[in-house]
């Protein structure tokens, strides 16, 4: 059997399991989604959001990408923003970076990895640069990529909060609370170093007045 064979395979079991545990599952989802969450990860695969949280289909809006960065010129991770804050509702967002994360590995390496990643990482290159002081005094080289972690993901839920899409949705229905959490590839735990809920102060300098 080929391998992607096996995965047709699995999937067939799952589904019968799904149907057998809750006949109406399918029926139900397929007719609504209406999730609580957006999560924001890395496309890393140890890092799957529904696994990881103990979640079902239907539960959490997921985007992912290499380092679970939040670009505002990245017409994916705007449209899948837009989509869930204005249309779904979502009450909380979840920028989830984690422990031994390659992109963040890459970023902080001088190696080139050619046009297109190098313009990616870039941005994680930029976190370093606006956290030198602290991340130089790290002598011990996995805590300090364990700490451009932490301080990728604050970046990341700062950045969300500079979003139209989320300033608009603050002033008008308080949500959604904004959380940063690292996960864990050595203990699968879930550590959550950052947090802004709705309204939280933002650097003047990216308020919108109009708004
Ligand atoms: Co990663």
């Amino acid at each position: 059997m080929k391998s992607y064979e096996k995965l047709l395979l699995e999937n067939k079991a799952w589904a019968a399991e799904k149907v057998e545990d809750d006949p109406s599952f399918f029926q139900r989802l397929s007719t609504l989604q209406a999730p609580d969450f957006l999560w924001i990860g890395c496309s890393d695969s140890r890092v799957p959001a529904n696994e990881i949280t103990g979640t079902q289909p239907g539960e959490i809006f997921v985007h992912r990408n290499i380092a679970n960065l939040v670009i505002d010129t990245d017409v994916n991770l705007l449209s899948v923003l837009e989509y869930a804050v204005v249309h779904l509702k979502v009450k909380h967002i979840i920028v989830c970076g984690h422990y031994g994360c390659g992109g963040i590995k890459a970023a902080m390496s001088n190696g080139d990895y050619k046009q297109v990643l190098n313009m990616w990482l870039r941005h994680i290159k930029d976190v370093y640069r606006h956290n030198r002081n602290e991340l130089d005094n790290i002598k011990d080289d996995e805590l300090r990529t364990n700490r451009l972690t932490e301080l990728n993901v604050v970046e990341q839920v700062q950045r969300l909060a500079k979003t139209s899409i989320i300033q608009r949705a603050w002033k008008e229905r308080e949500g959604p609370d904004l959380h940063g959490w690292v996960y864990g590839l050595k203990d699968g735990i879930i550590n959550p170093v950052y947090e802004m809920k709705a309204n939280s102060p933002i650097d003047p300098l990216y308020v919108y007045d109009n708004i």
